[in-house]
């Protein structure tokens, strides 16, 4: 009795099993379906020409639409070709390219116990007014962060002389007009460009990005298993964004036959997208060190990058100081509280 009961009662949950499998099966085909559509719709779609494939668009229910939504794009491409994109649409489609991972550089700055390089900062500094400056602005610094504690540390005069040598807007005067005198060291620094429509005037329609806060602004995720130490406090990795910046100075290349890049566009592997508007800017001895450093684009744009950091984040150092200090206060204090602890309740019977 017992032994038929068991028997029955094994022998349902394999039955119920089995009728699963046409479901699982086609739960499966279900998911699978959207990357069948994309992979093969698109050829017949564009066989059959524009009109055919809207009117199955049009007919297809609200579902089977998604799929043909999900096909559309390549069929964009094969549009492309002949004409330069110019609509928002093709444009999404291009950076689902993916773009390489930056490469990973060693910095002074990185670390508990990371602290800049005061003649690379100035060096960086040199490349970005003699460079970087003519086209991006750097709007949140003053000429006098330059000689603050943690940063270039210029001495007061070499400052005052170099804001002098800026020109700034100010006004109102007393007759209600704007007028242009020499800055002084708190003033910020002048962006290259009035406003965002002139930078896209004169530059093929791009818009170069304020430099204020790049460096912390882009990173990139390194996957897994690193991403979990990215997490933990005193291990994380915090130098992405000067990586990125360092790997899209170096990683120019010349554009593969199978692309095809708009006018005022450069084929560079690290850009999301794989295309940026910005000419290579840094070429071998664009600029000239004082202090023997090599003058290589690699140099340079290492130097750049630590500077925009510290533009970014120019108390770097005393975070990390007083990081390092908290944690050692807390350690000594875990202890005295054990001590304490146990002081406390040796008498108390338990
Ligand atoms: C001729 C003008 C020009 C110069 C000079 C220039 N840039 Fe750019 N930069 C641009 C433009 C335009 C973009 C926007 C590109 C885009 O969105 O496709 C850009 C974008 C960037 C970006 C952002 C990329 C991103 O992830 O969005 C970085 C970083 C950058 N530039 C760094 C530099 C550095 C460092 C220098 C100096 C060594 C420099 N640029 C010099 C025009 C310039």
């Amino acid at each position: 009795m017992s032994e038929a009961h068991q028997k029955s009662s094994r022998s349902v949950p394999s039955m119920k099993r089995r009728a699963l499998i046409p479901v699982v099966v086609a739960a499966t085909m279900g998911l699978l379906t959207p990357v069948w559509a994309q992979e093969e719709t698109p050829p017949p779609a564009t066989d059959q020409g524009e009109p055919a494939a809207k009117e199955a668009d049009k007919a297809a229910e609200p579902p089977a639409k998604e799929g043909d939504n999900a096909a559309t794009p390549p069929a964009k491409e094969a549009e492309k070709v002949v004409a330069p994109p110019s609509t928002e649409k093709e444009t999404a489609h291009e950076s689902a390219r993916h773009e390489q991972k930056p490469k990973r550089f060693d910095w002074s700055f990185a670390g508990a116990f990371g602290h800049y390089d005061r003649a690379q900062l100035r060096r960086g500094f040199k490349v970005y007014k003699e460079v970087c400056s003519s086209c991006h602005s750097i709007k949140m610094l003053a000429f006098r962060n330059l000689s603050q504690p943690g940063g270039p540390e210029f001495s007061e005069k070499e400052v005052e002389a170099l804001a002098a040598s800026y020109k700034v807007k100010d006004g109102p005067n007393e007759s209600g007009e704007y007028y242009d005198r020499p800055a002084r060291p708190s003033d910020r620094f002048p962006p290259p460009f009035a406003n965002e429509q002139a930078a896209r005037a004169a530059l093929a329609g791009n818009y170069p990005p304020d430099m204020s806060v790049l460096a912390k602004a882009r990173g990139y995720s390194r996957g897994f298993p690193l991403f979990l130490f990215d997490a933990l406090p005193g291990f994380s990795y915090q130098e992405h964004g000067v990586d990125y910046i360092v790997s899209l100075m170096e990683g120019y290349e010349d554009t593969p036959p199978d692309v095809k890049l708009p006018d005022g566009q450069f084929y560079d592997p690290y850009m999301p997208g794989r295309r940026i508007g910005m000419p290579p800017p840094l070429s071998d001895g664009v600029v000239t060190y004082d202090d023997g450093a090599p003058q290589t684009i690699d140099q340079y744009a290492k130097d750049v990058s630590a500077f925009m950091m510290w533009v970014a984040e120019p108390h770097l150092e005393s975070r990390k100081r007083v990081g390092l200090g908290v944690i050692a206060f807390l350690l000594v204090f875990v202890g005295l509280l054990y001590y304490t602890k146990r002081k406390i309740w040796t008498d108390v019977p338990h």
